[in-house]
Protein backbone atom coordinates (compact mmCIF):
# COMPACT_ATOMS: atom_id res chain seq x y z
CA UNK A 1 0.00 0.00 0.00
CA UNK A 2 1.34 3.39 -0.83
CA UNK A 3 1.11 6.39 1.54
CA UNK A 4 0.79 10.23 0.56
CA UNK A 5 0.71 12.98 2.71
CA UNK A 6 -2.51 13.92 1.27
CA UNK A 7 -5.45 12.29 1.05
CA UNK A 8 -7.95 12.44 -2.23
CA UNK A 9 -11.45 12.23 -1.74
CA UNK A 10 -14.20 11.75 -4.59
CA UNK A 11 -16.50 14.18 -4.91
CA UNK A 12 -20.54 12.90 -7.01
CA UNK A 13 -21.14 15.22 -9.30
CA UNK A 14 -24.14 13.83 -10.63
CA UNK A 15 -24.65 11.17 -12.92
CA UNK A 16 -23.27 11.61 -17.41
CA UNK A 17 -26.33 11.92 -18.57
CA UNK A 18 -27.54 14.85 -16.13
CA UNK A 19 -24.70 16.95 -17.97
CA UNK A 20 -24.91 17.36 -21.66
CA UNK A 21 -22.63 19.03 -24.32
CA UNK A 22 -21.74 22.59 -23.62
CA UNK A 23 -23.10 22.89 -19.93
CA UNK A 24 -21.44 23.27 -16.96
CA UNK A 25 -22.68 22.11 -13.06
CA UNK A 26 -21.33 23.41 -9.96
CA UNK A 27 -20.32 20.71 -6.77
CA UNK A 28 -21.10 22.94 -3.58
CA UNK A 29 -17.56 21.76 -2.29
CA UNK A 30 -15.36 24.58 -0.07
CA UNK A 31 -14.69 26.30 -2.45
CA UNK A 32 -17.14 25.43 -5.38
CA UNK A 33 -15.85 23.60 -8.62
CA UNK A 34 -17.30 24.29 -11.60
CA UNK A 35 -18.01 21.00 -13.73
CA UNK A 36 -18.00 21.36 -17.50
CA UNK A 37 -19.07 19.06 -20.41
CA UNK A 38 -16.95 19.49 -23.65
CA UNK A 39 -17.72 17.71 -26.07
CA UNK A 40 -18.29 14.51 -24.67
CA UNK A 41 -15.58 15.22 -22.18
CA UNK A 42 -15.42 16.18 -18.54
CA UNK A 43 -13.43 18.97 -17.19
CA UNK A 44 -13.46 20.69 -13.85
CA UNK A 45 -12.52 24.09 -12.87
CA UNK A 46 -12.83 26.43 -9.67
CA UNK A 47 -16.40 27.82 -9.71
CA UNK A 48 -15.22 31.81 -8.90
CA UNK A 49 -14.20 33.92 -11.08
CA UNK A 50 -10.11 34.78 -10.03
CA UNK A 51 -10.91 38.48 -10.48
CA UNK A 52 -13.68 38.75 -8.04
CA UNK A 53 -15.51 35.89 -6.97
CA UNK A 54 -18.49 35.42 -10.00
CA UNK A 55 -19.98 32.23 -10.02
CA UNK A 56 -18.61 31.13 -13.44
CA UNK A 57 -21.39 28.25 -13.40
CA UNK A 58 -24.51 30.60 -12.71
CA UNK A 59 -23.26 33.40 -14.27
CA UNK A 60 -20.59 32.20 -17.07
CA UNK A 61 -21.09 31.47 -20.79
CA UNK A 62 -19.48 28.60 -22.56
CA UNK A 63 -18.23 29.31 -25.89
CA UNK A 64 -15.64 28.12 -28.50
CA UNK A 65 -13.88 25.85 -25.09
CA UNK A 66 -13.99 29.01 -22.55
CA UNK A 67 -15.88 30.11 -19.68
CA UNK A 68 -16.55 33.57 -20.32
CA UNK A 69 -17.39 35.49 -16.83
CA UNK A 70 -20.97 36.85 -16.66
CA UNK A 71 -19.53 40.19 -14.30
CA UNK A 72 -16.69 42.09 -16.46
CA UNK A 73 -16.61 39.47 -18.94
CA UNK A 74 -12.78 37.71 -18.12
CA UNK A 75 -12.67 34.56 -20.20
CA UNK A 76 -10.62 30.82 -19.23
CA UNK A 77 -9.74 28.31 -21.08
CA UNK A 78 -12.10 25.30 -19.36
CA UNK A 79 -9.34 22.60 -20.39
CA UNK A 80 -6.42 24.60 -18.75
CA UNK A 81 -8.15 27.37 -16.22
CA UNK A 82 -5.48 29.83 -18.12
CA UNK A 83 -6.91 33.31 -18.24
CA UNK A 84 -7.79 34.31 -21.82
CA UNK A 85 -8.93 37.41 -21.56
CA UNK A 86 -8.82 40.15 -19.31
CA UNK A 87 -9.70 41.77 -16.58
CA UNK A 88 -8.56 38.57 -14.26
CA UNK A 89 -5.02 37.91 -14.31
CA UNK A 90 -4.96 34.24 -11.90
CA UNK A 91 -5.77 31.30 -13.63
CA UNK A 92 -8.86 29.24 -12.14
CA UNK A 93 -7.83 25.97 -10.46
CA UNK A 94 -8.12 22.95 -12.43
CA UNK A 95 -9.30 19.42 -10.73
CA UNK A 96 -9.34 16.07 -11.74
CA UNK A 97 -12.36 14.79 -13.00
CA UNK A 98 -13.18 10.71 -13.01
CA UNK A 99 -16.17 8.76 -14.17
CA UNK A 100 -17.07 5.29 -12.62
CA UNK A 101 -19.91 4.03 -12.98
CA UNK A 102 -21.85 5.96 -14.82
CA UNK A 103 -21.72 8.86 -12.61
CA UNK A 104 -18.94 11.86 -12.75
CA UNK A 105 -16.56 12.55 -9.89
CA UNK A 106 -14.39 15.32 -9.11
CA UNK A 107 -11.23 14.22 -7.08
CA UNK A 108 -10.46 16.72 -4.06
CA UNK A 109 -7.39 16.76 -1.82
CA UNK A 110 -8.11 17.05 1.96
S1 LIG B 1 -15.81 38.73 -11.52
FE1 LIG B 1 -15.23 37.70 -13.35
S2 LIG B 1 -14.37 39.24 -14.62
FE2 LIG B 1 -14.90 40.26 -12.79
Amino acid sequence: MTTTEKSENLVRVCGVEELTAGNVTRVNTQPPIAVYNIDGEFYATADWCSHDKSSLSDEGFIENGQIECGWHFAKFCIKTGAVTAPPASAPLAKYEVQVVDGAIYVVVES
